[in-house]
């Protein structure tokens, strides 16, 4: 045996472990934590102080799924994985979905010597399994209502042109009028409902070209900061100099932004607060096969109005669901639609009674033959 070598593989195997992304805990034959890795504080909010030393069951004792698989594991002596439905209370209130694994750690003999447990972060793809949910949802959505247009917009052409003649049949004088104008005029409201409906089910195709993130958002901040003047609101741009022009269809991103903007500047009170934020997420990637993986820039808008109940959060992106007198619905299908055709999603993030937070997630991609920006 070399020490020279032992020595350094050791160290190789403490720096493995301390910048692991996976919390690793490793506890002795008592349950008492012997490690307690970096990626283990930020995942529980305890440090290490706080930890090494304690009896695992202890510290952990809300977490019975993961007391419970840790005594298994130190009486049975094998590994065992919860790949779903473990749920990490943080010291923050908040939970983070888990994925655990526990394994027997032996020494010499035929019993277990202790045992590790590695907590995985399901956060991310479970917001991305909600998204694909979302889409599912939407397209099965988009299908039904392309039929259902098709088969309205018919009829109402007849029933249009049928109130324009009845109207020129009318004395200019008739009272009857003010009837055949409103049939008129509601029909071209419905009209203009289908038209918008078709457009979000058969949108045309993004065209692909430099979006500059920082300068769509100042513009439309520019423009909502006039029309919300007179209540008052504010406006707080805080946009990451550095992120170049990313792939993508301005046209269509300006779209999408200006309706998070508009909801937001229309579910504060007067004298309201919006702030909009761009940054690189580069902890989680866009994997396609046969690429480099890409990092995500993500725009978030947040607001200081009401927030969304959980009862309407399954909803909101539901074609035609509003909560506005006046509201068509459509705003934030079309989002979803738009951030669909960038390979982008959405997330919302809302407690009743302190706002909202809406992040859109792109793909951090520069537009010449589809480079990362980096
Ligand atoms: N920032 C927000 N704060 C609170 N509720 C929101 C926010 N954004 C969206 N919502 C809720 O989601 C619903 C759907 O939004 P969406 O943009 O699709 O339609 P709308 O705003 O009601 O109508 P339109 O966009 O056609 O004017 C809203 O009616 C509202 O209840
Ligand atoms: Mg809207």
């Amino acid at each position: 045996m070399c020490p020279e070598r032992d020595n350094s593989e050791a160290q190789i195997f403490i720096k493995v472990v301390e910048n692991l992304d996976r919390a690793v805990i490793a506890v002795d034959r008592s349950g008492r934590i012997v490690l307690f890795n970096p990626a283990a504080e930020s995942y529980t909010g305890l440090s290490r102080r706080q930890s090494l030393d304690r009896q695992f069951d202890e510290i952990f004792a809300s977490q019975t799924r993961m007391v419970d698989l840790l005594r298994q594991t130190l009486a049975a002596g094998r590994s065992i994985t919860d790949e779903e439905n473990i749920s990490l209370q943080q010291t923050t209130g908040a939970a983070m979905p888990i994925s655990v694994s526990v394994s027997p750690i032996y020494d010499q003999s035929d019993t277990p010597d202790g045992a590790v447990l590695i907590m995985r972060d399901l956060s991310r793809v479970r917001e991305l399994e909600a998204a694909l949910r979302q889409a599912d949802r939407q397209s099965m959505l988009g299908t039904l209502a392309a039929g259902l247009a098709h088969e309205v917009k018919n009829p109402l052409g007849g029933i249009r042109g049928a109130a324009q003649l009845l109207n020129m049949e009318l004395e200019s004088q008739s009272p009857l009028r003010e009837y055949t104008t409103v049939v008129i005029r509601e029909v071209e409201r419905v009209n203009g409902i289908i038209e918008e409906l078709m457009d979000l089910t058969r949108p045309r195709p993004p065209e692909m070209g430099d979006a500059d993130l920082s300068r769509i958002l100042s513009d439309i901040v520019l423009l909502q900061k006039e029309a919300g003047r007179s209540r008052c609101l504010e406006f707080v741009l805080h946009l990451d100099p550095s992120i170049p022009p990313i792939r993508g269809d301005a046209a269509l991103l300006a779209r999408l932004f200006l309706n998070l903007v508009k909801n937001a500047s229309e579910s504060v009170e007067p004298g309201g607060r919006i702030d909009i934020s761009t940054r690189i997420a580069s902890d989680y990637h866009l994997l396609s096969p046969g690429r480099r993986p890409v990092p995500w820039v993500v725009i978030e808008i947040s607001d200081n109005g009401p927030g969304i109940s959980d009862r309407d959060m399954e909803r909101i992106f539901t074609p035609f669901f509003t909560t506005k007198p006046g509201g068509s619905g459509l705003g934030l299908a079309t989002c979803q639609k738009i951030a669909d055709s960038h390979q982008g999603f959405i997330k919302v993030n809302s407690r009743p009674g302190s706002g909202c937070v809406f992040s859109v997630s792109l793909p951090f991609i520069r537009n010449d033959e589809e480079t990362p920006c980096f």
